[in-house]
């Protein structure tokens, strides 16, 4: 029998390991300095969040949630993304009765059941900001910076920033009906599936890739043309704030976004490096998701990035973010006296911070030496019953080939003095 992982999961080895966690190290101390808070939240939610939340009518509920009873017969849904389940924990926990706005982020696994391709998985990981009540647009432009700046300190540079306002409850549905009327006129030249968007979800033809559906999409009235007073004001703000940050964008009156949560401001970073799944991140405001879910009108406005896209794009660039570091000390033994001396060194030298290792497979002095080459060893000891005997061992520096004859019982005064300890 042979198992391999589930269609569109990966198993994240090492070394990749140590590019997540350069990212989230980076995203730790970048968002923290931003003065965002870690939130976790379940992997699961009751399925009803998610359908309220994300909208009846888009790809996520319709299609690729993970869906299940458990054993109680309700229904459960593996997370495909993570605002619905931050707002919900928002009210829940009535956070809304603390001093505002709250700035939350989060680092997960979501699922999604999709076909998967380059830049798209089941299972996948985003890295996530929330900004709950406020509506101030420089919180917008704040938003849309960190995104760009987690961007830019991996020394991603190439990308582009697409910027939209989807409106208010007061001002879309005027625009969604003239749009609507557009689309029917032009019917003809629409794809089937567009054809059918126009009665269910029409802003989403915005989107469709199909040749003739764009020509058609390209004479379409335009949102931006449309807002309310107060959404076209907003929307300006927001433009001159992110002046005031020198960030440039590109007003895209099409960008519609896949959830049906978005109010005003909506936005999406592009790699066009990427081929066809090319967005890294995107984002928007929410300021009716809160009413939506928990009869309370508290806006919010957020961005979520796809940490395997992120990671594309930096391999697309040949952008080395961690490099792999080595061990400080390999000790070498031969013999079962010298193991438990160097089992006993080990311990201590860990203690103190020394990375170290030792074999574990009764290997020859030759191999042991070869799994020190491999594990980028900076030093090795050989420990053998001469040196127990004598107390007196040889420390050679495996890049210079230098040699010290030291006392066993000096080792970790010797390591100290030798490797360059950084205070923490
Ligand atoms: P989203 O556009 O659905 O938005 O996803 C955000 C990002 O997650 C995408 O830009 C992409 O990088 C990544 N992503 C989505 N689906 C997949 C997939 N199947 N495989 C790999 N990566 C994927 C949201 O999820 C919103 N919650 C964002 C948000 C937060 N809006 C406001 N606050």
């Amino acid at each position: 029998m042979k198992f391999n992982a589930p269609r569109g999961t990966n198993d994240i080895l090492p070394p990749e390991i140590k590019k997540w966690q350069y990212i989230e190290d980076l995203t730790h101390k970048l968002f923290t300095n931003y003065n965002y808070q870690e939130i976790r939240t379940p992997i699961f939610e009751y399925t009803e969040l998610f359908q309220r939340g994300i909208g009846e009518v888009t790809d996520i509920v319709e299609k690729e949630m993970y869906t299940f009873e458990d054993k109680s017969g309700r229904s459960i849904t593996l997370r495909p993304e993570g605002t619905a389940s931050v707002i919900r924990s928002f009210l829940e926990n009535k956070i809304y009765g603390q001093a505002q706005p709250t700035k939350y982020y989060y680092i997960g696994p979501m699922f999604r059941y999709e076909r998967p391709q380059s830049g798209r998985f089941r299972q996948f990981h985003q890295l996530g900001v929330e900004a709950i009540a406020s509506d101030d647009p420089a919180l917008d432009a704040e938003i849309i910076s960190l995104g760009i700046r987690l961007m830019e300190e991996l020394g991603l540079e190439d990308f582009e920033l697409h910027l939209n306002s989807v409106g208010c409850k007061s001002c879309r549905p005027k625009y969604v009906k003239k749009l609507k009327s557009f689309l029917i006129e032009n019917k003809e030249d629409l794809c089937d599936k567009c054809r059918e968007r126009i009665e269910r979800n029409p802003l989403r033809v915005l989107d469709c890739k199909n040749q003739s559906c764009q020509s058609v999409i390209k004479g379409a009235p335009k949102i931006t043309e449309h807002l309310c007073p107060e959404c076209d004001e907003h929307f300006s703000e927001v433009q001159s704030f992110l002046d005031i940050l020198n960030i440039e964008y590109n007003i895209n009156p099409l960008l519609v976004r896949g959830l049906d949560y978005y109010t005003n401001t909506a936005f999406e970073i592009k790699d066009n490096a990427l081929g066809a799944q090319n967005t890294v991140f995107g984002g928007g405001r929410y300021n009716g998701l809160a009413e939506e879910i928990g009869n309370r009108d508290i806006p919010g406005i957020g961005f979520a990035l796809g940490i395997e896209r992120l990671l594309l794009s930096l391999d697309a660039k040949g952008i080395e973010v961690a490099e792999e570091a080595g061990i400080d000390l390999y000790i070498t033994v031969i013999g079962k006296k010298a193991k438990r001396e160097a089992f006993r060194l080990l311990d201590i030298l860990r203690n103190e911070d020394f990375k170290t290792e030792i074999d574990y497979l009764d290997r020859s002095v030759g191999s042991q030496m070869k799994s020190a080459d491999r594990m980028n060893a900076e030093y090795t000891i050989i420990i053998g019953e001469d040196e127990l005997e004598n107390n007196s061992a040889t420390i050679r520096n495996m890049k210079s080939g230098n040699e010290e004859e030291i006392k066993l019982s000096n080792l970790l005064e010797v390591m100290k003095q030798l490797v360059d300890k950084e205070e923490i």
